[in-house]
């Protein structure tokens, strides 16, 4: 059989016409992308034979979805009698014009197992196992090994086994909209699981899943830069309209070039509009823009059901409130945004050091450190970030660095005016210290010269991180809690990663981004040490997750509770946060689960921590954390 001629199918001519308006000045019907209007209709649907409409159709009470969950309360897997056949898998590679890739891992040619064992090429990936782009490039690699579940590491070594574990059966390589529609709907009506991998950075193993079908979204990468849009939100202006495998650093190009800035993350390989706008995504410019998400105009997403919909202020608005913020892979496929674009802006930035050592004790060097703290307020209110790190020596004395503090709109008049009390601070207390200062005139140089690529791919330690809200910086008691658990977490001899940002919501808008974000002074990451490595037994792993979950987050937990906006950020969460639906999502969460049962009744969509996740669990066998290697079943 022929594969779907989308150009002659008359519907899809009608849809066409419908939906490519590219006009700028277009209120609420934002313009499509060419991939955009290659959709999957009913009357292409009807075209198909019965057998097809039953695997590939939409989900509108014509199927019957239920006829294919023989499995019971499980996903199926590979190796069940209702997993697809053979046949089955290769007409609807056929359907979407053979773009479906049979999954071999990353690594595969470092063992023997896979019959493709290529000692120069293991050897080319094992040097480059720690950049991002090698696991973007790939259609089912993530950044994360640890929550793959190590099954294929890349290390020569050719008598090793090498197995899919987390990684899906299969990958989808999108270049339309229908590629994306056929195979949400094969996965619901089929009762397979769906996943979605846009880079692979996500660290909870959220674009991950044991026998599922992934959709990969990586080479939508268009970029249109529209001058005079008016939103159906009532702003008019400039904006970007960017396809859902665009990354950070090509929007920073793209709005560099047409002298705009536009709000993203520090590390350039992100993805832009998955699951970072998902998931909020913090940035240098929350002081003056808030939250990405709160700059986004409208999405294009194809539902649990299998239609491709505008979500935006006047088109679905409740999906349009979730997708801000309720966090990725959980309520629909986006296959692109629209997001604001601000003018330019010049910037400050400084990089600052001192440590302790010689006359310089602990004790005076954390003072120093205190002043920092307490200028947190101030320093927020004046539209800045920083992005800093302090830790402990092997010879007992402690390191301050912050890279940089970040300053937009400020003159190095102002800036300096600004740091003087915190400087000051410094100097009274005879810490020597470095501030080397710089004035850009856009956000790019100044992103440019300061952050960008980052390594990945570590096997000897697990991330979480915390919200600390500004109110416990306003009462002088809790004040000195929180930045005595800070100091003794740092003075225990771990190390400390943070950030002072108040994304608070400087855009004025009603999303789902987390209540803690609204709150936020200052976001701290943590992390626990895998004794092991790479060979860490499960037990092993269950004592790096104990001391992550208690001894590191705990005592921070205790200083920012939920009850008073603190929380975590969903993102570059700990996959075993107690308490998560809260900590993770704030007071938004009944409501975000509220909306996940409207749109996605049948559970399409999963991620680990993602909202209504709590109703299904990965059987990964004892692994020691939630990795998701084994079968999706309900709890
Ligand atoms: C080194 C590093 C630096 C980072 N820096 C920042 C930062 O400065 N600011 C910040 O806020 N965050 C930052 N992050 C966190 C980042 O926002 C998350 O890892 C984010 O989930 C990555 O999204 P992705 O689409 O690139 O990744 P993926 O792993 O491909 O996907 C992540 C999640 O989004 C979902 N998703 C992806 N595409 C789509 C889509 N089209 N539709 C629906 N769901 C989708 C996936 O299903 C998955 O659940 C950083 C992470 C790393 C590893
Ligand atoms: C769907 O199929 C199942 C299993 O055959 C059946 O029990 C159920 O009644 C059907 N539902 C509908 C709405 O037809
Ligand atoms: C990013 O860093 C890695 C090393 O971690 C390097 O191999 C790669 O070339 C860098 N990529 C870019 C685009 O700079
Ligand atoms: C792999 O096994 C073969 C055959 O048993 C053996 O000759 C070889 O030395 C082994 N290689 C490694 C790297 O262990
Ligand atoms: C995926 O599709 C793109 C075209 O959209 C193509 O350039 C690329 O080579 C494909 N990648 C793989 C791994 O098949
Ligand atoms: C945006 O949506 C809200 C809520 O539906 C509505 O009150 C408001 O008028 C809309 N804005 C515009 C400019 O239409
Ligand atoms: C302690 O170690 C750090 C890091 O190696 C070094 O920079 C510093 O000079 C040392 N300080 C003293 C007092 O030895
Ligand atoms: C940036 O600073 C200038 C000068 O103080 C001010 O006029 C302008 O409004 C500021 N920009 C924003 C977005 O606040
Ligand atoms: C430490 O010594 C330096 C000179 O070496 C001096 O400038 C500084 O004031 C001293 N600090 C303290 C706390 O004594
Ligand atoms: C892990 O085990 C492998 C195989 O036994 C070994 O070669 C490697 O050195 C071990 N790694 C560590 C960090 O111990």
């Amino acid at each position: 059989m022929a594969p779907i001629d989308f150009v002659s199918a008359i519907s899809a001519a009608i849809v066409l016409f419908a939906r490519a308006i590219t006009a700028d000045l277009t209120v609420s019907t934002p313009p499509l992308f060419q991939y955009e209007t290659r959709q999957l209709t009913d009357a292409i649907v009807a075209s198909l034979p019965i057998a097809d409409q039953k695997l590939f159709g939409f989900d509108d009470g014509a199927v019957n979805s239920t006829l294919f969950r023989r499995s019971g309360e499980c996903k199926v897997f590979p190796g069940d009698e209702d997993w697809p056949s053979e046949e089955t898998w290769d007409r609807f590679d056929e359907l979407i014009d053979g773009v479906l890739i049979p999954t071999i891992p990353l690594a595969a040619s470092c063992y023997k197992s896979w019959g493709v064992y290529d000692a120069v090429k293991c050897a080319a990936i094992m040097d480059d196992f720690r950049n991002p782009y090698l696991h973007e490039a790939d259609p089912t690699s993530n950044m994360w090994p640890i929550f793959q579940g190590k099954t294929c590491l890349a290390f020569d070594r050719p008598n090793g086994t090498c197995t899919l574990g987390s990684y899906p059966s299969y990958a989808v390589n999108i270049s339309t909209v229908a590629d994306i529609q056929l195979a949400l709907n094969f996965a619901r009506n089929a009762n397979i699981r769906l996943v979605i991998k846009n880079t692979g950075h996500d660290y909870l193993g959220k674009s991950l899943g044991a026998g599922a079908l992934s959709i990969w979204t990586h080479n939508l990468k268009n970029i249109d830069f529209i001058e005079n849009y008016k939103s159906d939100s009532g702003y008019e202006g400039p904006v970007m309209k960017l396809a859902a495998g665009v990354t950070v650093r090509e929007v920073y190009l793209v709005a560099e070039d047409h002298d705009v800035t536009v709000v993203g993350g520090i590390c350039e390989s992100v993805g832009y509009a998955g699951g970072y706008i998902a998931g909020g995504g913090h940035t240098p410019m929350s002081g003056y823009y808030g939250m990405a998400a709160d700059n986004v105009e409208a999405l294009e997403v194809v539902t649990a059901d299998g239609r491709f919909i505008t979500a935006s202020n006047s088109s679905n608005p409740d999906l349009y409130w979730a997708l801000r913020g309720g966090g990725g892979g959980t309520y629909g496929v986006v296959t692109s945004i629209i997001v604001r674009a601000h003018p330019k802006m010049p910037i400050v930035t400084s990089l600052i050091n001192f440590a302790s050592g010689g006359n310089i004790s602990n004790e005076v060097f954390y003072e120093g450190v205190r002043k920092y703290y307490e200028m947190m307020i101030p320093f927020t209110d004046a539209h800045t970030y920083s992005y800093f790190w302090i830790w402990a020596n092997d010879n007992g004395t402690f390191s301050f660095q912050m890279t940089p503090l970040f300053a937009p709109n400020h003159t190095i008049e102002s800036f300096n005016e600004l740091m003087k009390p915190w400087f000051d601070r410094l100097s009274e207390l005879g810490i020597p210290f470095t501030a080397e200062t710089t004035r850009y005139e856009s956000f790019y140089p100044a992103y440019n010269n300061n952050w960008g690529n980052d390594t990945v791919a570590g096997l000897n330690a697990i991330p979480g991180n915390r919200l600390f809200p500004r109110g416990r910086w306003e009462d002088p008691v809790k004040f000195e809690a929180t930045f005595g658990a800070i100091k003794a977490h740092s003075l225990r001899g771990k190390t400390i990663g943070g950030y002072h940002q108040a994304p608070a919501n400087r855009m004025n808008v009603d999303n789902a981004v987390s209540s803690a974000f609204r709150h936020v002074i200052n976001f701290l990451i943590g992390a626990a040490l895998v004794d092991g490595a790479e060979n860490a037994t499960s037990e092993q792993m269950t004592e790096a997750v104990d001391v992550l979950t208690n001894e590191v987050l705990g005592p921070w937990r205790a200083v920012s509770p939920e009850s008073e906006f603190g929380g975590s950020y969903l993102n570059e969460g700990n996959v075993m946060e107690p308490n998560w639906q809260e900590s993770f999502y704030g007071i938004q969460y009944p409501k975000l689960l509220q909306l996940k049962k409207k749109w996605d009744p049948k559970s399409v969509f999963y991620g680990p921590t993602a909202v209504g996740s709590e109703e299904w669990e990965v059987q990964d066998g004892d692994q020691g954390t939630q990795t998701q290697n084994g079968r999706l079943c309900r709890v």
